[in-house]
């Protein structure tokens, strides 16, 4: 059986931060109309599974073809339950990659736990080396936390290692039009707090979302994200970065509105979306799940992965390419080596 699937699991709809760009909506604007197509989500847990389907459906990844689990949401590591998720999936003999604020690392004992349970990365959001820039589109909800407090997250998370292998801390970055410089100073402040990998990736907005004409890169910007990127590539600090390849569809995404084709696409054969509420689908790309028939709609509520994605085909072929799904290739063909894993195949 190939074990290579990616399942990137939205587990939480809640998050403690407002980022105003987030793909997860405004509270604000969902509690005046809520969202109510299909796959569209919200920091509004309206339906978020119980703990123990999510359980549930955790115990049937041992044996399954689930390579690497990517734990995101919502904020996973504000959720109670979260460390005893990532045990059941650790113990399901599946690498576990936490996406998360930061903010939860500084809080006692959590650091230490993810290094117990042998996490083998944690990703944490930062988009600026400038606290106010980063803060002002990362706001927290209670006003009370910040740009300081997701740097001693990761000080924390670090320390909480010491010299051990796991996790692989990195930084992920939201690259905005305002700000290509910030993919090679995010880099810089990286490699001197001692991270180990960084992802710089493009902000994702649709053509009606309100930042949308102040944040979304335009065509005219591929020239100078490019060479942002290219300097990355050729100066990464000494962090672990994305592939050319993927640097590529950077770049390739951002220098057009309209969609593209990927003729061999992992979505739905090594890479699989699960939602707060268990929706599954091929990728979380809003233009691919608004294209998927209903007869490829499903849960894991009540699933088994050893049979889930049976008749899974080696790869898919996609009409949908967009900022929106870019970030999936460091997220799949990229992670060994940003987990120093590639060694060890
Ligand atoms: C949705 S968050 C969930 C995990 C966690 N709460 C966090 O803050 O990292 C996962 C990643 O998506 C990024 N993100 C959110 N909205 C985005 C958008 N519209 N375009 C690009 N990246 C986005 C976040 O900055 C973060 O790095």
């Amino acid at each position: 059986m190939r074990r290579d699937i990616t399942l990137l699991w939205g587990l939480r709809s809640r998050c403690a931060v407002a980022c105003l760009y987030c793909y997860f909506g405004t509270v604000e604007e969902h509690k005046v109309s809520p969202p109510d197509q299909l796959g569209i989500l919200s920091h509004i847990s309206r339906n978020d599974l119980s703990r123990e389907e999510i359980t549930a459906f955790a115990r049937t990844l041992e044996g399954s073809p689930v390579e690497r689990v990517v734990i995101a949401g919502g904020e996973p590591l504000d959720w109670p339950a979260a460390l005893d998720l990532i045990e059941i999936i650790k113990n399901a003999g599946c690498e576990v990659v936490i996406a998360t604020n930061g903010i939860p690392l500084t809080r006692p004992g959590i650091a230490e736990r993810l290094v117990e349970l042998r996490v083998d990365g944690v990703s944490v959001s930062l988009d600026s080396v400038d606290p106010a820039s980063n803060d002002r589109l990362r706001p927290s909800r209670s006003g009370k936390f910040g740009h300081a407090d997701v740097v001693a997250g990761i000080q924390a998370l670090l320390r909480a290692r010491g010299t051990g292998p796991a996790p692989r801390v990195g930084i992920y970055s939201v690259v905005m039009r305002p700000a290509p410089q910030e993919i090679t100073q995010v880099a810089r402040l990286g490699a001197e707090l001692g991270v180990d990998y960084f992802v710089p990736q493009p902000i994702s907005l649709a053509p009606d979302h309100k930042l949308f004409a102040e944040l979304a890169h335009t065509p005219e910007d591929t020239v100078t994200v490019a060479q942002e990127l290219a300097q990355l590539q050729a100066d990464p600090a000494g962090l672990e970065v994305p592939s050319p390849g993927s640097m590529l569809r950077f770049v390739s995404a951002i220098s057009t509105q309209a969609g593209g084709r990927v003729q061999e696409c992992f979505g739905g054969a090594q890479l699989f979306f699960v939602q707060p509420d268990g929706s599954l689908w091929d990728c979380p790309s809003d233009r691919r799940i608004a294209a998927t028939p209903a007869e490829r709609r499903r849960t894991i509520a009540g699933a088994d992965a050893r049979t889930l994605f049976d008749g899974r085909p080696p790869c898919t072929d996609c009409s949908h390419f967009s900022r929106d799904c870019v970030n999936m290739w460091p997220l799949v063909l990229d992670m060994p080596r940003l987990l120093n894993k590639e060694s060890s195949r």
